[in-house]
């Protein structure tokens, strides 16, 4: 569904992205971690088609993201790390202009906008402009966008950000849904509890490269630390257990 190959990023001396290569099949949760600034929002970016890679191709549920955009771009549903929603829309205009967007039935819209704005607590808001609504607010009416059009890949940058724990149980319940009916997801966290539960494989990017990819028990046997969870996992591969020798001077 999601289908990488050969892409790189360079921002001017920078490489954000380097040689990065994978695949997400239908009904795949893939989590993609690394540390601050190691370039997963710039792939997420890339895959989305918000920005052009240097080099390397994207395909989307079988589009080319550079050469059929818009037919890529509507098999794909995006949660970005800020969420952004036009401010001068209210919040059921909002999932109407979604729904008109990406062709949902007419009847079917009726039926479900107020059903979603419900589910995710903004029934008294749905009227009120977006501009009014916090951070955790815009950030369920994005996630209400994506379950009212099922999109078949849906890339997620840090979809849990801002969720109150209820959202956030409700965000996870959606996710693993969506993936069951079909749907690809690839999503970026740094929380691994979330990673070593809802993700089926897991990739690891440090300086823009993939260093360690495959399941939990694959990763496992990567690092060669048998039972250990993921937060080990990730501090070995991605040499942070160096700084945590360093807190002891703290
Ligand atoms: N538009 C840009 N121009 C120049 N450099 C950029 C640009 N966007 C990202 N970068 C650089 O690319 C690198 C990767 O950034 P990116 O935002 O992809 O990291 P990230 O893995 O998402 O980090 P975080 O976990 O903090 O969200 C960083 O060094 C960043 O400074
Ligand atoms: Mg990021």
């Amino acid at each position: 569904m999601i289908e990488i190959s050969g892409l790189f990023k360079r921002f001017g001396d920078l490489v954000a992205v380097n040689d990065l290569s994978l695949r997400v099949e239908p009904g795949e949760i893939f989590g993609f971690l690394g540390p601050n600034g190691a370039g997963k929002t710039t792939t997420v970016r890339i895959i989305s088609g918000l920005l052009k890679p240097t080099e390397g191709r994207v395909i989307v549920a079988g589009y080319d993201m550079a050469r059929q955009p818009v037919e890529a771009k509507r098999q794909l549903g995006l949660v970005p790390d800020e969420p952004f929603v036009y401010p001068k829309l209210t919040g059921a205009e909002f999932l109407r202009f979604v729904g008109e967007l990406y062709g949902v039935a007419l009847e079917s819209q009726r039926k479900r906008i107020p059903e979603l704005l419900e589910m995710f607590e903004l029934g008294p808001w749905g009227g009120e402009l977006v501009e009014s609504y916090s951070h955790g607010m815009r950030q369920k009416l994005v996630l209400a966008g994506i379950v009212l059009r099922e999109p078949k890949v849906l890339v997620l940058d840090e979809p849990m950000v801002g969720l109150d724990p209820k959202s956030a149980r409700m965000a996870k319940e959606i996710f693993t849904t969506l993936a069951r009916r079909g749907t690809a997801v690839f999503m970026c966290t740094h929380v691994l509890e979330i990673a070593e539960k809802l993700c089926h494989r897991i990739g690891i990017m440090t300086s823009g490269s993939m260093i360690a990819m495959g399941s939990l028990e694959q990763l496992r046997r990567q690092a060669s630390s048998e039972g250990s969870g993921l937060e080990e996992l990730f501090l070995s591969l991605t040499g942070g257990q160096e700084y945590l020798s360093l807190l002891k001077h703290l």
